[in-house]
């Protein structure tokens, strides 16, 4: 069984590395997903039979500022990735990668696989058609998550006041995992089991002297106030 992953340097890709071991990991250079000959070639040579796309710009911030690599990157990327699939023909099973954040955010409504999403900034809009063209290959499962890595909380303060059911990155990939072994197909929402803010997300990813802030003191680009996700499809994780 021979699987690729995109976007194996970052967050989620170095837990994807734990899980799926023997896997081809190929660096962004060797496979340029905004590159359509890149993809064709990588995909060409590799001929793998699960592909998990992970790789795509992810700063809210500068998703907001550089528009055109956003799209570039999380919507044509992964267009050429369905093109190449198309013109590989092997029934690869696709894994795309998304995002809580496809939702408006509203306190505790705890979306599902059946809900309507309803973006706030760019970086949730380009994810969110990043879904609508992996629904052009039909051997495709839409993960939708929210995680962190354990052990590298990166910034000096967290919401008290933004929540979501979180996981660490190595729980999605084991989750991942579990979904790949039943090629489970169409939207699979994997979350965690407790609504949490992101300041207690923080203490228990190791963070002993993260300060607390309210969105108040936030200045940026509109953000999914609460990332809280149910699942109608699959089961919850335990974030550990
Ligand atoms: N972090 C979250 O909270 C979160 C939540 C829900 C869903 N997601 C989704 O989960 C996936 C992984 O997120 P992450 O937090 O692990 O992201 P990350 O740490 O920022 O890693 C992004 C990865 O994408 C690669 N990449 C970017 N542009 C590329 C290109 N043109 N060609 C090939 N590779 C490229 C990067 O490689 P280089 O560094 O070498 O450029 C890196 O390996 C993304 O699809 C993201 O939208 C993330």
């Amino acid at each position: 069984m021979k699987v690729l992953i995109t976007g194996g340097s970052g967050a989620l890709g170095s837990s994807l590395q734990k899980v799926f071991k023997g896997a081809y990991f190929p660096k962004h250079r060797e496979m340029d997903i905004a590159n359509p000959d890149s993809v064709n070639k990588a995909l060409l040579k590799y001929k793998p039979d699960i592909l998990i796309h992970a790789a795509a710009l992810v700063g809210i911030r500068e998703c907001e500022e550089n528009k055109k690599k956003a799209w570039l990157t999380n919507v044509e990327g992964t267009q050429n990735i369905v093109n190449a699939l198309k013109r590989l023909n092997n029934n690869c099973y696709l894994v795309y990668m998304s995002t809580a954040c496809v939702f408006a955010g509203e306190n505790e409504k705890y979306y599902t696989e059946n809900d309507i999403p309803s973006p706030k900034n760019y970086y949730s809009i380009t994810k969110l058609c990043g879904e609508i063209v992996s629904r052009q290959y039909e051997n495709t499962c839409i993960i939708r998550t929210n995680f962190v890595p354990k052990n590298r909380w990166k910034y000096p303060k967290a919401f008290v006041d933004r929540f979501g059911t979180y996981l660490f990155s190595d729980n999605v990939a084991k989750g991942i995992y579990d979904v790949c072994k039943k090629r489970i197909k169409g939207i699979v929402h994997i979350v965690g089991s407790k609504r949490i803010s992101m300041y207690e997300l923080a203490l228990l990813a190791g963070s002993k002297n993260v300060g607390k802030m309210t969105m108040q003191e936030y200045n940026g680009p509109p953000l999914t106030i609460d990332m809280s996700l149910s699942t109608k499809r699959w089961k919850k994780y335990k974030i550990e």
